[in-house]
């Protein structure tokens, strides 16, 4: 039975709606809202369910046990099938389902879903094979589509809590917060939204559960995490696509991986750039940049990267070098090259509107047509840095890889990066600050029907294509160097080409702050090689604010200090020699802890499991009764498994404050010594003051309170961790000199590994690697470190390995490598707790077994 409302809406929508391609051309302003009442027939599928509900069809499909794809229309026949964020193989595939029907629901089964499509009113409600409700269409908020456009309506738990939607300011957990996703070169405030993203993928955790939620739609979207609305939140779009992914996950790892499997992951980066960078709008002229570089190595602050932001360029035209400020550009290039510093520039999207003036790429543009046009047809000219300026299409093929070939001349001076900026697209007298909404793409595109688009369904994109375009040129100009492409803005799926940064944010203590859950979130949101302007951008830091922010900005993966025109200088030795101090011996951290850094690239790189990690990842029992209530969440991160990094929250302050630790052994990573038993119950350890007021002799022998000091950034290694570190390098050019340092801090259960390669060519995926893989076992008097075989071709730089156990009672050990019966040398030190042993190489499978 059709329900009446539908009934009347079939007739009338079937008059008007033509649904197959552009959606864009369905937005009819007298439309009225249609909303999904009722079931009216099924059809099972093979892998999934089509469903009738009135004039609007649904289609479910397993697209693999845990991944559900779910598309609903007006009409009958669904919008064309192509993504610019899912990849077609995981958008081709899908799994065989069990159907499943009752009196009140259709539905099927996969083998970790039950999905139900409740009959009337119509309900989407998806639970694992235990029966708890993972994700429900709510009660009373029909999905509606009105003007084009759509709202879906979901339940929201209690206990949910919301992360992702790249790095929308704000607060950490999305919850009780809307958001609309528009990319917009608005600056980087707390209270501001939209921003330079959209990343449509949230992730919702609590109460044991966890699922993702990706909405694949380009056009301006929206989240509302419970602001309309107590119990439901609510997501939806102006135009476009119904089409949305729920991935469901035992863990919130689970998740994160699977929206991994759906849209990509960030290629290996080359190694450089995991060193400290050094930026400023602008180091002009040429002499500035090359100061720089001299008092870097000259300072001996360990670095590999320095930027040329819009200055170097003649009167601001992307593609073209100042010759009066610049005058010898190719010998800068490869003069900073053998200081080993790598070059990256900015090169912005738009191109001088410079007709009849020998500008190359305006030429070839025109040439090749292509350049954006207006709703008439005519060239679309908006003014932007250069003047007036016209704007790629680069949902062209074509038009991306005339964009890519650009690049020529700089790649071939040696130029190493790119940076696209102002790619939202930023339009200084343009409507909203970006281009007239009807104006014209051209989709001509491999997987995509060849049509136009207006710029409501293309905006988002535009910095995802400007990217990828940027990306492939390099490819295809150096095909066996690793491209590095730093882009502001971004889209679903942005991860496969480039490094991305937060934008235009503060010198302030608050945006400090901020960065670090601005971070983690994009890393949920798929984007892992992710930074903020260490420093700040606007304004100039006070000397703490910089010093503090270098500290933890080791801990990031994009470690890079830039700032704006006119803010005082913001380099590493600005506030004199004790700032400097500080600050160079975090710079230093960063690469001795460079192998372990790498080696988490090189996970993310495989599995989109972000570097930079928030506790919850770990540990996502603090979501759960009795450890909810767990501090400092949106402060303290984990870099990779191992490293806990726990700022003061409020760092102005300087007052003590608690750290929350999950429940692991923790050891304080600069002292070796434990930081912290947990207790049996609850399993959070919450350093408070009633414990601390107990004093020594508790069950917190160590630091119950944390008293800051400026030049101390706490940090603790989880106990059962096996890092890699490094002798001291001043760039990433230069081979360590010494032994590889294996730290092994005890704990159930234990593990690390290690990854290398050249650090920059693309033959690590013809087996020019090297991996390994540690394993550890512990009791009270002996540990046993166990030594993977190693795995690829790649020879290591080091001859031997120091192997450094942290908790170690006493001097007292015996130490034999399994491949050598011979008693090893050992050396204590006492104050850390720590014994050392150094062995020889070890590229087999070998155990170490230390005994007292
Ligand atoms: C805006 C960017 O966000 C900023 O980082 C850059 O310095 C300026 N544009 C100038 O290019």
């Amino acid at each position: 039975m059709m329900h009446s409302s539908c009934k009347f809406l079939a007739f009338y929508i079937g008059a008007i709606i033509s649904l197959n391609l552009a959606q864009a051309e369905t937005r009819v302003a007298s439309q009225p809202a249609m909303t999904l009442e009722a079931v009216t027939s099924s059809q099972p599928r093979r892998d999934g369910i089509d469903i009738k509900a009135g004039a609007a069809s649904l289609r479910i499909t397993a697209l693999r046990d845990d991944i559900l794809r779910v598309r609903i229309t007006l009409g009958r026949s669904f919008p064309e099938d192509a993504s610019w964020s899912v990849l077609p193989g995981p958008r081709s595939k899908s799994v065989d389902v069990k159907t499943t029907q009752d009196t009140a629901s259709v539905g099927f089964r996969t083998a970790a879903l039950d999905v139900r499509v409740e009959r009337t009113p119509l309900r989407l409600v998806v639970r694992d094979l235990a029966g708890n409700v993972i994700s429900a269409d709510a009660v009373g908020r029909p999905t509606t589509f009105r003007m084009g456009g759509f709202s879906v309506h979901k339940t929201m738990p209690g206990d949910e809590h919301y992360f992702g939607l790249g790095d929308k300011a704000g607060t950490f957990d999305r919850r009780n917060q809307a958001y609309s996703l528009w990319n917009t070169d608005s600056g980087t405030q707390e209270s501001i939204d939209p921003i330079y993203k959209s990343i449509p993928f949230f992730l919702g955790i609590g109460g044991g559960r966890s699922y993702g939620l990706f909405l694949d739609n380009t056009w301006r979207t929206w989240f509302d995490f419970g602001k309309q609305a107590r119990d439901s939140y609510s997501f939806g779009a102006e135009g476009g696509p119904l089409d949305y992914y729920l991935i469901y996950g035992a863990n919130p790892k689970q998740v994160v991986e699977g929206y991994a499997y759906l849209t990509g992951t960030h290629p290996l980066p080359p190694l450089w750039t995991l060193g400290f960078q050094q930026s400023r709008y602008s180091y002009m002229p040429e002499s500035q940049i090359r100061e720089i570089a001299d008092r870097m190595r000259a300072e001996k602050i360990p670095s590999d990267v320095l930027y040329l932001d819009i200055d170097y360029q003649d009167r601001n035209r992307p593609f073209t070098v100042n010759p009066q400020t610049f005058p010898n550009f190719s010998g800068l290039v490869s003069d900073l090259r053998k200081q080993h510093f790598h070059l990256v520039l900015i090169t912005d999207l738009h191109i001088a509107h410079a007709p009849n003036q020998g500008y190359a790429p305006y030429d070839s543009g025109e040439a090749g047509n292509h350049f954006v046009k207006k709703a008439d047809g005519s060239e679309y000219v908006g003014i932007v840095w250069p003047g007036p300026a016209v704007f790629p299409d680069f949902t062209r093929a074509q038009t991306r890889s005339w964009w890519g070939g650009l690049y020529k001349d700089f790649v071939q001076d040696g130029v190493a990066g790119f940076w696209n900026d102002m790619n939202e697209p930023a339009v200084f007298d343009g409507p909203g600050k970006t281009m007239p909404l009807d104006n014209v793409h051209r989709i001509e595109e491999p997987g995509f029907a060849t049509r136009t688009a207006t710029h409501s369904e293309i905006h988002n994109i535009v910095g995802l294509e400007n990217a990828r375009a940027t990306y492939d040129g390099l490819l295809r100009l150096r095909p066996d160097e690793r491209p590095f492409v730093l882009t502001r803005a971004t889209f679903a799926g942005g991860q496969r080409y480039g490094f991305t940064w937060t934008g235009d944010n503060s010198a302030t203590w608050n945006h400090l702050r901020l960065g670090t859950q601005q971070l983690l979130n994009l890393g949920l949101s798929g984007i892992s090689f992710v930074g903020d302007d260490i420093g700040g951008f606007n304004g100039s830091p006070e000397p703490d604010l910089l010093t503090r922010w270098i500290e933890i900005g080791a801990f990031n993966p994009l470690y890079r200090d830039h700032t704006t025109k006119g803010s005082l200088m913001q380099e590493v030795w600005v506030h004199g020699p004790e700032h400097e101090a500080i600050r160079r011996r975090y710079v230093e951290t960063r690469y001795r802890l460079l192998p372990y850094i790498y080696t988490l690239a090189d996970e993310s790189s495989r599995t989109g499991i972000p570097m930079m990690r928030p506790i919850f990842l770990e540990f996502p029992e603090v979501f759960t009764p009795p450890s909810n209530g767990f501090g400092n969440l949106d402060t303290e991160f984990l870099l990779g498994p191992s490293l806990l990094v726990a700022p003061q929250p409020f760092a102005e302050t300087m007052d003590d404050y608690v750290v929350s630790f999950p429940k692991a052994d923790w050891y304080d990573f600069w002292t070796g010594l434990k930081a912290a038993i947990p207790p049996p119950e609850p399993s959070i350890v919450q350093i408070s003051n009633d414990i601390a007021k107990n004093g020594p002799g508790t069950q917190y022998p160590y630091r119950p309170f944390i008293h800051p000091t400026l030049d101390t950034l706490p940090v603790y290694v989880r106990g059962g961790s096996i890092l890699p570190l490094q002798p001291l390098i001043q760039s990433t050019d230069e081979t360590p000199n010494g032994p590889l340092e294996l730290r092994v801090y005890p704990g159930q259960p234990c593990s690390g590994s290690l990854y290398l390669d050249d650090g920059h060519t693309l033959r690590y995926q013809h087996g020019e690697f090297l991996r390994q893989a540690f394993t550890c076992q512990s009791d009270d008097n002996s540990v046993r470190i166990k030594f993977g075989a190693r795995q690829g071709t790649y020879a290591p730089w080091w001859k031997t390995v120091e192997v450094v156990i942290y908790g170690w009672p006493s001097a007292q050990a015996n130490a034999k490598l399994s491949s050598n019966a011979a008693p090893l040398q050992t050396s204590y030190d006492a104050t850390q707790h720590a014994l050392h042993v150094t062995i020889p190489d070890v590229a087999g499978e070998a155990e170490l077994r230390i005994g007292d």
